[in-house]
């Protein structure tokens, strides 16, 4: 099949492209560089032992998205561009509402034009808010509170409003939960910009020596070790799990939601702990107050994904901070090597 990736140079579009290679599809990368890099291309290449066609192009643009459509018989898309920061979504509400309902709206109209039904878009598990028991199951109530987790939200209704106009079209919603790791080989991983929000990149940055210790948030939640605890899934986990919902999505239309989960969670400590183990460094940290809007517990019900689609998370925490490990060392050497 030819397969549209939007975002495909981004953490998690890379390493799916690189599994959609080896699975022998044909590959048409639209980036707009906003948060990758140009190089990538070649590393998917070289990883996916196949060419792949990239333009260079924002989401948004429908006339040349349109292009695009023209260019190539598409038989799907699967739809990671957007921007997914909650920090910078609280500072810039309407840049992120622009570009990532902006982009998917030109993208699904243009979808439309061209009689291209399959869609599979990246969701999160922030769409669940605070959930009040757990596991999260798909039918948990849905809330937001950051804007980036309610264009989410909005996309997600738009749509379900989408399928429910012209039931020819195929969606599948992907909730993540916490993508880490990279892949094996150590040259494709996260390389956020600037200084990380998130726990494994900036984990990895203080093993490395570009930052001197981790802030842990919050050590009184009603947890065993009082820090916060999440479902971490390895990122080739998740890469495969699109395929799954592609063969899935690919044989009769529908509206189908799958939490990407591990469904076992770990706090703050353990993840710090495992990395220690994995890398052979030390992270220092120092406990610290809570963050606003973090949850205490949040991890899936995989399950229905692995009735309805054969999938499950097969690699474990130590495997995912292995390959973090692995990526980081090769990112810091080649920035090293870049003049
Ligand atoms: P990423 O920032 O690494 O990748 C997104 C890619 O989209 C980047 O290459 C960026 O340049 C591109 N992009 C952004 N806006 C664009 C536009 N308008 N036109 C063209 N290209 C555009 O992010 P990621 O971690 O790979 O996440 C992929 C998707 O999964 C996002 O939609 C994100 O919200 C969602 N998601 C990510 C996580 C996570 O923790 N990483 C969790 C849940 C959901
Ligand atoms: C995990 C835990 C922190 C950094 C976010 C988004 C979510 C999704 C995934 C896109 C929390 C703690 C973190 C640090 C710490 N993204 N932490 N010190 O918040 O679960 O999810 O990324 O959709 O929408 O909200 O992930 O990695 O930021 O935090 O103690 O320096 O690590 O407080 O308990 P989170 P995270």
């Amino acid at each position: 099949m030819s397969i549209l990736v939007t975002g495909g140079l981004g953490y998690i579009g890379s390493h799916t492209c690189v599994e959609l290679l080896k699975n022998n599809h044909d590959v048409i990368i639209v980036d707009n560089l906003s948060n990758s890099e140009r190089q990538t291309v070649d590393i998917i290449q070289e990883l996916g032992g196949k060419s792949i066609t990239f333009y260079e192009i924002d989401v948004a643009d429908r006339q040349a998205l349109r292009t695009v459509f023209k260019c190539h018989d598409i038989s799907a898309v699967i739809h990671f561009a957007g921007l997914k920061s909650v920090n910078e979504s609280i500072d810039k509400p309407l840049t992120y509402y622009n570009n990532n309902l902006g982009s998917t709206l030109a993208l699904c109209e243009i979808m439309n034009e061209f009689d291209v039904k399959n869609l599979i878009f990246s969701s999160s598990a922030t769409v669940y808010g605070h959930p009040q028991t757990l596991p999260i199951t798909e039918e948990f109530p849905l809330s937001t509170i950051n804007p980036y987790g309610s264009t989410k939200l909005i996309i997600e209704g738009i749509l379900k409003d989408l399928y429910h106009a012209d039931n020819s079209w195929s969606i599948v919603i992907l909730r993540y939960f916490n993508p880490i790791g990279a892949h094996e080989s150590g040259k494709l991983g996260e390389k956020p910009n600037g200084i990380p929000n998130n726990l494994l990149p900036y984990v990895s940055q203080v093993a490395v020596g570009k930052l001197g210790k981790l802030h842990v948030f919050g050590h009184d939640y009603d947890t065993e070790d009082g820090t916060a605890i999440r479902d971490y899934i390895h990122v080739v986990d998740l890469a495969n799990g699109h395929l799954k919902a592609l063969e899935k999505s690919s044989q009769s239309p529908d509206l189908r939601i799958y939490n990407l989960g591990t469904g076992k969670g770990y706090s703050v400590l353990e993840i710090v702990r495992n990395f220690e183990k994995a890398s052979g460094q030390s992270v220092p940290y120092v406990l610290d107050g809570r963050r606003d809007g973090d949850v205490p517990v949040c991890y899936a019900d995989p399950s229905k994904a692995k009735r309805e689609l054969g999938w499950s998370a097969d690699r474990d925490i130590h495997q995912m901070c292995v390959d973090a490990w692995r990526w980081m060392q090769y990112d810091a050497k080649r920035e090293k090597s870049t003049p």
